[in-house]
C-alpha cells in the first residue's frame, strides 16, 4: 500500500471528523468518512449514511449494505479491495434526503479522497452521487433509467481518466424486489470494466 495515500486519509479524516460546516455535525453521532483500500481501482460513492452508519461511523453497514456486499462478492470483490464512500459524511435526520447547501458542504471532502486515492473507475450509487459526480465533469445526468450501466469516460487534472459508471442505489431492491435483475445487469459490466483495467 502507499503509505502517502494512507497518510493523506487520515489527515482528511481528522479534518473531516471535526467538521461544522452545516447543520449535520449537530445531530451525527458519528461522522462516516468512508473504508477501503487507498489504493482502490474501483471506488462506489453512496448518498449519505443511515441509522447503521451513523451509530457504527462506517459505509453501508446496515440493510442497503447487505445488498451492496452481495452484489460485491457476485462480482468476486471484497470490501478491502475498493473503497467506499457518500457524498455527505453525516445522517440527514430521519434519512431524509441530502439538501443542496449540505451537498456544497460536504463535497470538497469527497472530492479530496477521490484526489488522493484516484481510482481507475467509480461507481455511482444513487441519484445523487451520479449527478455530482458526472457534474463534476460536466455531464449533466439524466434519470437514473436512462445513465444506468453506462460508461462514461471522463477526465480531468485532479482525478486523471476514470470511468464513471452510474447505477442503482442498493436500497432500491429494499422496496422494489424487481430492479434486482436490472441491477445485477450494471455489476455485470462494472465487472468486465474492472477485468479490463
Ligand atoms: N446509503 C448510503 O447511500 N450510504 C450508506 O453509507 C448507507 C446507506
Amino acid at each position: 500500500m502507499e503509505q502517502n495515500k494512507q497518510d493523506k486519509l487520515d489527515r482528511l479524516r481528522e479534518e473531516v471528523l471535526a467538521c461544522t460546516a452545516c447543520q449535520l455535525h449537530k445531530t451525527r453521532t458519528n461522522v462516516v468518512f468512508g473504508e477501503g483500500s487507498p489504493d482502490a481501482k474501483l471506488m462506489f460513492i453512496g448518498e449519505a449514511p443511515g441509522y447503521w452508519e451513523d451509530q457504527q461511523g462506517r459505509p453501508f453497514v446496515g440493510s442497503a449494505g447487505k445488498v451492496l456486499d452481495k452484489l460485491l462478492a457476485s462480482i468476486g470483490l471484497s470490501r478491502s479491495e475498493v473503497y467506499i464512500a457518500n457524498v455527505l459524511k453525516c445522517r440527514p435526520p430521519k434519512n431524509r434526503e441530502p439538501r443542496p447547501e449540505e451537498i456544497k458542504a460536504c463535497t470538497p471532502f469527497l472530492d479530496r479522497q477521490m484526489a488522493i486515492i484516484r481510482p481507475r473507475m467509480i461507481c455511482t450509487l444513487g441519484n445523487y452521487s451520479t449527478s455530482y459526480v458526472l457534474g463534476k465533469f460536466g455531464i449533466k445526468a439524466g434519470s437514473m433509467s436512462s445513465v444506468h450501466g453506462r460508461v462514461y469516460r471522463c477526465s480531468s487534472l485532479l482525478l486523471g481518466e476514470v470511468l464513471v459508471i452510474p447505477t442503482y442505489h442498493p436500497a432500491t431492491v429494499l422496496y422494489k424486489p424487481y430492479m434486482m435483475d436490472t441491477i445485477k445487469k450494471d455489476w455485470e459490466v462494472i465487472e468486465s470494466v474492472y477485468k479490463s483495467l
